[in-house]
């Protein structure tokens, strides 16, 4: 499972190529997207970019995988709108983290729920695992709110836990979970 493409409603979830690096700089350059990620520097350049390309690339080789890194494309437009992945994959465990971003032009329609969706399935059913964390920043309003609408449980707050690589601002962390059970409970009253 290489090169991974996962198709949903609207969106094909798939690796980042060359091709899409002005799509990619022009959504993630932007403080209202990074200043809650952790990793993610402002301004974001092309050696930025280049670097993020390679990487992704070196974790689909890493056995047993570690990583699974997804850009989000819009169907409609053919373009990259954000991204999506697992990280700190254990499978022993059965445990990994699941984080995300998305392009200001494209929030509230609904495009993270269906892109959270499709990796939440592949997770708790193609890779079996029992439990997802998440991690949002205190203030990340957007972020903890998708969480808890998607049945992620709080459970605590790391205090000063993490600095957000663009603006060096220090964050608390809000701690959730899903367990497969609860995945599972939440689709099926979707469906009913
Ligand atoms: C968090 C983020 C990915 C949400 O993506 P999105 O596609 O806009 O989310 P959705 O449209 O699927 O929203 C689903 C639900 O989450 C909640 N939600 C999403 N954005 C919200 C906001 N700004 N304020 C309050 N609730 C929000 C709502 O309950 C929403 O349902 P509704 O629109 O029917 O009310 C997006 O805001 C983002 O990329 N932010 C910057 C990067 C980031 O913070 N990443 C997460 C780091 S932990």
């Amino acid at each position: 499972m290489k090169n991974m493409k996962i198709g949903t409603k609207r969106l094909v979830l798939r690796r980042i190529e060359k091709k899409d690096i002005p799509d990619l700089i022009q959504n993630i350059n932007n403080l209202k997207v990074s200043r809650y990620l952790l990793a993610v520097p402002y301004p974001y350049t092309l050696k930025d970019a280049k670097w993020w390309i390679a990487h992704c690339k070196e974790t689909e080789k890493e056995k047993p995988r570690k990583s699974y890194s997804f850009n989000i494309e819009s169907k409609a437009i053919k373009k990259i709108v954000g991204g999506i992945g697992l990280i700190h994959v254990d499978s022993s465990q059965g445990i990994a983290e699941v984080g995300y971003w998305l392009g200001e032009k494209y929030w509230r329609q609904g495009i993270m729920s269906e892109a959270l969706n499709a990796i939440l399935n592949l997770a708790f059913e193609k890779l079996k695992l029992r439990r997802i964390n998440l991690l949002a920043f205190k203030e990340n309003k957007a972020s903890n709110a998708l969480a808890r609408n998607f049945g992620f449980k709080y459970e605590g707050r790391k205090r000063k836990a993490a600095i957000a690589k663009s603006t060096g601002k220090i964050y608390d962390e809000n701690i959730y979970g899903l367990l497969k059970e609860e995945w599972k409970r939440k689709q099926g009253k979707r469906r009913s």
